[in-house]
């Protein structure tokens, strides 16, 4: 069953009932001023930080979901009846509704009692503001007398303490109202030099700005008594809860429109500059108020939605493909591409499942969310990674998070995330073969931000290997540390103390237990490191990290190797975890993924027979479990995989980050069918035909499928943030598809399901757009090449020639 459909052409996706069984959501933003949205308005707004610069108060997780949000209520002045046009949050029946999530904006359309609606959501490029345009039509053969009334609630800034200090917030709260435009400036008055307005286009019946006054004793934002009676009361906010409504009056003539602009903003003022007259208490809005007038004008507000689509067309452009099936088509050309570009924003900050406040950017998470996004924003990946990079410690280990606000390492959670390092040498090589930049391994980057403590990011890169070899454990495999890239295998941790964190709570000094999946990284990332020096003609530098991965991979292939895969880790104890040996959690999907990326097993057999494996035991209609058997009971010395019920999360759930790393390690020992296959199972576009088992936005990945033991099966949660955006993304562009960036070259190594005839992608690479046509001739991957009509030997397009506007490249594989 479907809630709606995919309107390719505009790269949107059409909601056509508002009661999708999860509120289906949308992004703002791109650069520094954000906001979630959900199919029916709900959702919030930030400044940078969605914990420390919260503009408007929201409650995902109330009954009903989905409450406080970007609302407009319509009034007839007639028959005093009232509805909302986003459905949300009255609930009153539409006669016509459709919401269009697209590239950075939400337009929600709605007919109800002969009044037409539209409302569009978006974020101008360059400013810190968002605009909601509201057009109504009368369908009616007669005038129509209405009230609109918009409202959202103001979150007092730091929305951790917005949600729990209520002794001193109920008395803070302060606004002021001045020609039309209402300006939250709780704290203003003290250390902040920040506000918020909130302005109409139109002149002002009356306001509210007292949450109170405007909904009446007991009353939810479903009936607000403003609107039934159609009278707001002018309320001016003293402490409580402070919102922003405007009411307006307007008569509309049989078949007219009228547009109204609403805006949202965020502002700072110099802090010498706070107040006008100086001295006083009254904001000074000499520097907001040119630019609330400026997208007040429709003509603005148009011209900056045409700059947001051009905006998004440009950064989707650098790659299109066609090949024979539209899931993919429509994944990679639009959503899938889309959804890193969020990641790249948000990290794991601010969605319907993360509320904004307990995470800031993750390191591991970052550095892979890049993988994603770099041939879209270069500039803009280059200083994500020295911002990750200057939060790197001393010891070459990393802070797990830093905060995007102050760009910090947070000290709450810490360090000791063994693996976090390593995902920084990938993100950096991905860089530099993406944009040939090899100026960045020279910048100067400090460690926990520490002045005087800067060395060039190429050390920081070496530093992170020797992190890794520093800390070896009794098998020579590296020690885990509080986790590796599966938070919730904590075998260091040992709580039997409800409420403890497991991430952060360490009962064991962690010289024992050890990860082969950090072995099967460091593999990796140490021979992309080799790699990367050997380019650079530096192979002398490159040629000890060359053997460090040798003999790692070794040990892997002995102490790692469990008989039919590769083993998950040894605990506490140095008994093995993923083991046959084991009654429950016998195979995890990590290793296999990775160690076979990392081309262990490839000579022996043991890369396919260990993928043979994840097939057999793993495998599942609705993706690839990360574990099994999953875990019956609570387990003290693993932690907290074993706390979530069997089938969930990293408890034997369809994790789906880790699905394509088995596409590509199937992609690796050249198996089109199978890594296609597993790429589809999971492909959302493609199950939006279940999308009532799948549940979450048909559009976008989600962190999870609930897994086999699960009783929900194949019902997917935790959508947008996740790490499944930027792998899935890589897989089936660079793996599948093939279409790899390399130091000297495109390399080009399709391995395509047998049934594809091959396809055509278009790939603007260090500038230039290269025109590539995939054609199969025979039944394998060897693949021959044909440049500007030219034979080329190998696998890999040469950089262009300086001048070369485009390249076409013509490729067989037989
Ligand atoms: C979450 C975390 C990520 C971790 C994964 C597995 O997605 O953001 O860092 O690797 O869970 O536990
Ligand atoms: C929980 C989640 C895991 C996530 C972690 C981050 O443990 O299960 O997916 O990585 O929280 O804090």
């Amino acid at each position: 069953m479907r809630y709606g459909y995919f309107d390719d052409e505009k790269r949107e996706y059409v909601i056509t009932q508002p009661d999708t069984p999860l509120p289906w959501i949308n992004y703002l933003g791109c650069e520094e001023y954000f906001g979630l949205i959900s199919n029916t308005a709900g959702g919030y707004s930030f400044y940078r930080d969605a914990r420390l610069r919260r503009l408007t108060r929201y409650r995902y997780n109330n009954e009903p979901l989905d409450e406080g949000g970007r609302y407009i209520y319509l009034r007839d002045n007639v028959s005093g009846q009232f509805w909302s046009p986003t459905w949300q949050p009255t609930r009153m029946p539409l006669e016509e509704y459709t919401c269009r999530h697209g590239m950075g904006y939400t337009a929600i359309r709605s007919l109800n009692q002969g009044i037409e609606a539209q409302v569009r959501y978006f974020v101008p490029l360059g400013e810190s503001l968002e605009v909601w345009q509201l057009s109504l039509t009368n369908r009616r053969p007669a005038p129509a007398r209405l009230s609109a009334f918009s409202l959202v609630e103001f979150c007092l800034w730091d929305a951790q303490d917005d949600a729990t200090n209520y002794q001193r917030n109920f008395s803070t709260g302060q606004v002021e109202v001045v020609d039309g435009v209402i300006y939250h400036k709780t704290e203003y008055r003290e250390r902040r030099n920040h506000f918020a307005y909130f302005a109409c286009s139109e002149p002002l019946a009356g306001f509210d700005t007292q949450r109170a006054a405007f909904l009446g004793p007991y009353r939810g934002f479903d009936r607000p008594r403003a609107v039934e009676q159609g009278q707001a009361s002018n309320s001016i906010a003293y402490g409580w809860a402070p919102v922003g409504s405007h009411a307006i009056r307007l008569e509309l003539a049989p078949g007219e429109t009228r547009t109204v602009v609403f805006l949202l903003g965020y502002h700072e003022n110099p802090v010498e500059a706070k107040f006008d007259p100086p001295g006083s208490q009254t904001i000074n809005k000499s520097t907001v108020v040119p630019i609330i007038r400026r997208y007040l004008q429709p003509e603005q507000v148009e011209a900056a939605f045409q700059a947001l689509r051009s905006y998004w067309s440009g950064l989707l452009g650098r790659l299109q493909v066609n090949t024979p099936d539209e899931h993919t088509n429509r994944m990679v050309n639009i959503w899938n591409a889309y959804q890193c570009m969020i990641t790249f924003n948000m990290s794991r900050s601010a969605s319907f499942f993360e509320s904004g406040i307990g995470r800031g950017m993750g390191f591991r998470d970052s550095a892979q969310d890049l993988l994603g996004f770099v041939h879209m924003i270069p500039e803009r990946a280059r200083q994500r990674i020295l911002d990750l990079a200057a939060t790197q410690l001393e010891s070459g280990g990393a802070y797990h998070q830093y905060q995007p606000l102050t760009k910090r390492g947070n000290n709450d959670v810490g360090s000791n995330f063994n693996d976090d390092p390593l995902w920084l040498v990938l993100a950096v090589c991905a860089y530099i073969k993406e944009t040939g930049d090899e100026g960045i391994l020279q910048e100067m980057v400090p460690y926990d931000n520490r002045p005087g403590s800067e060395t060039p990011l190429y050390d920081h890169l070496q530093r992170s290997l020797h992190y890794t070899l520093e800390r070896l454990g009794p098998h020579a495999l590296p020690l885990i540390g509080r986790a590796d890239w599966n938070d919730c295998l904590n075998l260091n941790c040992f709580s039997d103390t409800p409420g403890q964190s497991f991430q952060t709570t360490t009962n064991k000094d962690g010289k024992v237990a050890e990860s082969v999946f950090i072995g099967g990284l460091f593999v990796l990332a140490a021979k992309e490191f080799a790699d990367m020096a050997e380019h650079l003609g530096q192979p002398d530098e490159g040629l000890p990290y060359r053997q460090a991965a040798a003999s790692m991979g070794a040990t892997v292939l002995s102490a790692g190797w469990d008989g039919d895969w590769f083993l998950r880790a040894y605990d506490d104890f140095s008994q093995p975890v993923g083991s046959s040996q084991n009654v429950e959690g016998q195979i995890f999907i990590e290793p296999q993924g990775v160690c076979v990326m990392a081309g262990l097993g490839l000579e022996d057999g043991r890369a396919a027979r260990a993928l043979d494996s994840v097939g057999e035991r793993l495998a599942t209609p609705h993706g690839i479990m990360l574990q099994q058997p999953a875990y019956s009971q609570y387990y003290l010395h693993l932690g907290e995989i074993s706390s979530y019920p069997p089938g969930y999360k990293e408890n034997a759930g369809i994790f789906c980050h880790t699905n394509p790393w088995i596409m590509i390690a199937e992609a690796v020992v050249g198996r089109g069918d199978r890594a296609f296959d597993y790429y589809q199972r999971i492909n959302p576009s493609r199950r939006e035909a279940i999308s009532d088992v799948h549940r979450c936005e048909p559009y976008v990945y989600a962190q999870m499928i609930a897994g086999r033991d699960a009783p929900t099966h194949g019902e997917a949660k935790n959508s947008w943030l996740s790490g499944t955006a930027a792998w899935n993304y890589v897989a089936i562009t660079q793996w599948i598809l093939g279409i790899q960036p390399d130091y000297g070259g495109l390399r080009v190594t399709p391995v395509l399901p047998a049934g594809w005839q091959g396809f055509q992608a278009r790939r603007t690479w260090r500038g230039v757009p290269y025109e590539i046509t995939v054609e199969r001739r025979g039944p394998g991957n060897t693949v021959a090449l044909a440049v500007n009509g030219k034979p080329v030997e190998g696998n890999t397009i040469p950089v262009a020639e300086a001048g070369q506007t485009s390249v076409s490249v013509h490729v067989t594989i037989s």
